[in-house]
């Protein structure tokens, strides 16, 4: 916790917090909403993936957007900074603060507010729990339009804030598009209420796209309203073994002709990543093993259907060798045990020691490449260099690991990564966001025009910087 622990970033103007401003937060929400004691600090300043760790010795926990809009202006004219946080699953150190800002945790403001069984519109606060509000659409015969591998502790506040994408997003969009409306609160503690919940609604700027995926920087998302799709019928769930990445591209194509009005989910793994999850958590393939994994999901209404369009497909595409081995199920345990070789990849690589992260999209074609290209570039060095990811999204979750930490490693990777992603017109970052991790790169993705725009909307939104600093913006 040294001051140079991150020599990029120097501390801001900020206030420090004092007994003064306790008593203030303790006033508001009572002793127990209000952690003071390190140890109980600890885990809201470490982030999931154990890359980035602030020294905050304050967390609040508000229950209404009231609190939080009283916390917010006290803040705000105290200058004290502060960093919302959901789940604090997020993978690129948004969620937690870099020197001393307050936690503002919104894990307690997590009640469904409404459901509507016909529109399928649920409203809902901020701190829900993306599992808690998929299980309780099941009983209105509706799903969740988003799906992660976090989702037993990500909080749709985070979700809307780093407009994630997720599992499904190829069939039933991002978040830009399902979220209806929100309510915030502004750095000056003003609270913003755009929850509108209809489907069209073109009354002026649709200000709710300003928190959409903008990571805590403009404001706190309290509560949102979200456009869920009905829960299917029929699911199935393919698991395929191939040769070759040129195969995955042609089973692609295909299943989108062949399969198109079904198809929920087009997932890729490769050998290296399968094996982490393998060999760290036990999970076991239905499959022999094979250079690269297909995960291709099916939602319908009619099951018999289904099956057949799956059956004659899967004929098909292991009858003329593009696809080596397969195995298909809609039994909900063979399900989950096939998910979870996809789903846990991320944890089993902290199993290794340090894990160098990247979420980028790059065109289809190329979308494998930056892993042959920085093999050569790494050689024995690491321990793995991989990668898996959305296919159907062009979004490639290029991961390297190594026993621990090294400047030279990191040194080879970057900015090496996204020089290539941006001669290749990817996004340095497809569905994690910047958070504290890459401001410095954000160019490699963004015009000097956006990036100006950007900063002024943040000056406008939070004059003071005091939403998430250091992060986001460069
Ligand atoms: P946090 O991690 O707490 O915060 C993330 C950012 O949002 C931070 O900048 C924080 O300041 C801000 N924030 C959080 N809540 C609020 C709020 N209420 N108001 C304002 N700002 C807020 N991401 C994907 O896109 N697709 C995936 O498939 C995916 N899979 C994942 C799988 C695993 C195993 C893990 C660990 C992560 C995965 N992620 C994925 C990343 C992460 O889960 C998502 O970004 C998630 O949306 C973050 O939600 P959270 O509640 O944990 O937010
Ligand atoms: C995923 O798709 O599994 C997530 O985005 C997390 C990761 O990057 O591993
Ligand atoms: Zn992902």
């Amino acid at each position: 916790l040294t001051k140079d622990r991150y020599p990029h970033v120097k501390r801001g103007e900020f206030a420090k917090l004092d007994q003064n401003h306790l008593k203030f937060f303790r006033d508001l929400l009572g002793e127990n909403r209000v952690l003071n004691d390190p140890s109980d600090c600890e885990i809201y300043n470490v982030d999931w993936n154990r890359n980035v760790r602030g020294y905050s010795d304050c967390v609040l926990k508000p229950k209404t957007t009231q609190e939080v809009s009283q916390i917010l202006s006290f803040c705000n004219e105290h200058r004290l900074a502060v960093s919302p946080q959901g789940g604090n699953t997020g993978l690129v150190g948004g969620s937690v603060p870099v020197f001393d800002e307050i936690v503002l945790s919104l894990s307690l403001m997590n009640n469904i507010i409404s459901v509507d069984d016909t529109s399928g519109i649920l409203v809902c606060e901020g701190g829900c729990v993306l599992e808690y509000l998929d299980e309780q659409l099941a009983n209105h015969g509706l799903m969740m339009p988003l799906d992660l591998g976090a989702k037993g502790s990500c909080q749709i506040g985070g979700n809307v804030s780093t407009n994630a994408g997720g599992l499904r997003l190829l069939r039933y969009g991002n978040l830009q598009g399902n979220v209806l409306g929100i309510e915030a609160v502004k750095a000056n503690g003003e609270i913003l209420d755009c929850l509108s919940a209809l489907k069209k609604d073109n009354t002026g700027f649709h200000l709710k796209h300003l928190f959409i995926g903008s990571e805590g920087a403009l404001g706190v998302v309290t509560k949102v309203a979200i456009q869920c799709p009905a829960k299917p019928q029929a699911v199935n769930l393919a698991f395929l073994g191939v040769k070759s990445f040129d195969n995955i591209l042609t089973t692609f194509r295909r299943a989108k002709r062949e399969l198109g009005e079904i198809l929920s989910s087009f997932e890729m793994i490769d050998e290296q990543s399968i094996g982490a999850v393998m060999g760290h958590l036990k999970v076991k393939s239905p499959i022999d093993n094979h250079p690269f994994y297909v995960l291709f999901e099916t939602q319908g209404s009619n099951d018999a259907h289904d099956q057949e369009k799956i059956h004659r497909f899967l004929e098909n595409i292991m009858g003329d060798g593009t696809v080596l081995d397969g195995t298909v199920t809609n039994e909900p345990s063979k399900m989950r045990a096939i998910w979870d070789l996809r789903e846990r990849i991320a944890e089993a690589f902290l199993h290794d020691g340090y894990v160098f992260k990247y979420d980028i999209t790059l065109p289809l074609e190329k979308f494998y490449s930056i892993v042959d290209v920085m093999r050569e570039r790494l050689g024995s060095d690491v321990l793995r260099c991989c990668g898996y990811g959305h296919i159907g999204d062009g979004n490639i979750h290029f991961t390297v690991t190594t026993k621990e930490f090294s400047k030279d490693i990191l040194k080879r990777i970057e900015p090496f990564v996204y020089e290539f992603t941006s001669e290749l017109k990817g996004s340095i970052s497809a569905e994690h966001g910047i958070g504290f991790r890459k401001p410095q790169y954000i160019h490699y993705s963004k015009s000097d025009a956006a990036i100006h725009l950007m900063k002024e909307l943040k000056k406008l939104m939070d004059p003071k910087g005091i939403l998430n600093p250091y992060k986001v913006l460069p």
